[in-house]
């Protein structure tokens, strides 16, 4: 199995730039492409939060024009950039989102691997929190399926990163949320978005990542307190392959043309010298 992560892609309405500077249209557009001619066919994408920059219902149409040319099945969760009634507005006909109303949370079992999307926005906050009736839900939604092999996405990351300006806004109560997931062995992975980096850790034996960006990239910066900033590094997207006997493997894959590829072996099999 394969599946993609994208992330942050923070649409805004009118073909407008994000920070006045970054064309977000244009990398989603390079980006939907790059899934679609990816081989082998990617199985399903997800989209880990931050889809719209403000979470007007103009962006959202801008967001679902863009998104039209996507010829692979997606999964999109809101992050603390969306709206949550404007999101499930704009995404009714999604039939997974079907039945969300306080949150936009749910799980996919159409796959080897069990995705389960989880809301980790709160209304007018850029951190994130689970409430009770949330971490309550996740815990009967694992413990429901014992056996199966599960990846948990979220927009928020339960974890620190070491950019101090993106920590201060992370999941506030992310120990609270790995003292569920570390009761049901089944969780493999748990992809995040939010921090428009990659980063990747360990936490209770459980894998833990947060998705690169494909529009603009937050500065990896580890001072103490440095100048919130983006730059403009290679737009990349995540993959998460599953081989047959379950074990799960992440790339990082760019977005864009570059020269290649270039054979390793000449045509009489022997390796170019
Ligand atoms: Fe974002």
């Amino acid at each position: 199995m394969l599946l993609a992560q994208i992330t942050d892609t923070h649409i805004k309405a009118g073909h407008r730039l994000a920070y006045g500077l970054v064309d977000t249209a244009a990398f989603l557009e390079a980006t939907v492409a790059h899934l679609n001619r990816f081989q082998p066919t990617i199985d399903a994408v997800i989209i880990s939060g931050d889809l719209v920059d403000g979470g007007q219902p103009e962006e959202y149409t801008a967001l679902r024009e863009l998104l039209s040319g996507l010829k692979l099945p997606f999964f999109a969760i809101p992050g603390n950039h969306d709206e949550r009634g404007n999101f499930l507005a704009a995404f009714a006909d999604q039939p997974y989102l079907a039945g969300c109303e306080d949150f936009a949370h749910y799980t996919v079992e159409d796959y080897p691997l069990r995705l389960i999307g989880l809301d980790t926005t709160l209304p007018g906050k850029p951190y994130g929190w689970l409430c009770e009736e949330r971490l309550n839900w996740l815990d009967e939604t694992l413990a429901a399926q014992p056996e199966r092999p599960t990846f948990v996405f979220q927009h928020h990351p339960p974890f620190e990163t070491g950019v101090t300006f993106m920590d201060v806004q992370n999941l506030r109560n992310g120990a609270e949320e790995i003292a569920v997931l570390a009761k049901h062995r089944q969780v493999r992975h748990v992809a995040c978005g939010h921090v428009h980096r990659p980063v990747e850790t360990t936490i209770e034996g459980i894998g833990f990542s947060i998705g690169p960006n494909a529009a603009h990239s937050v500065i990896l910066d580890l001072r103490e307190k440095p100048e919130p900033s983006f730059t403009l590094e290679p737009p990349a997207i995540r993959l998460f392959w599953v081989s047959d006997d379950g074990n799960l493997v992440s790339h990082l894959s760019f977005v864009g043309s570059f020269d290649g590829p270039h054979p390793f072996y000449e045509p009489d099999g022997s390796l170019k010298d």
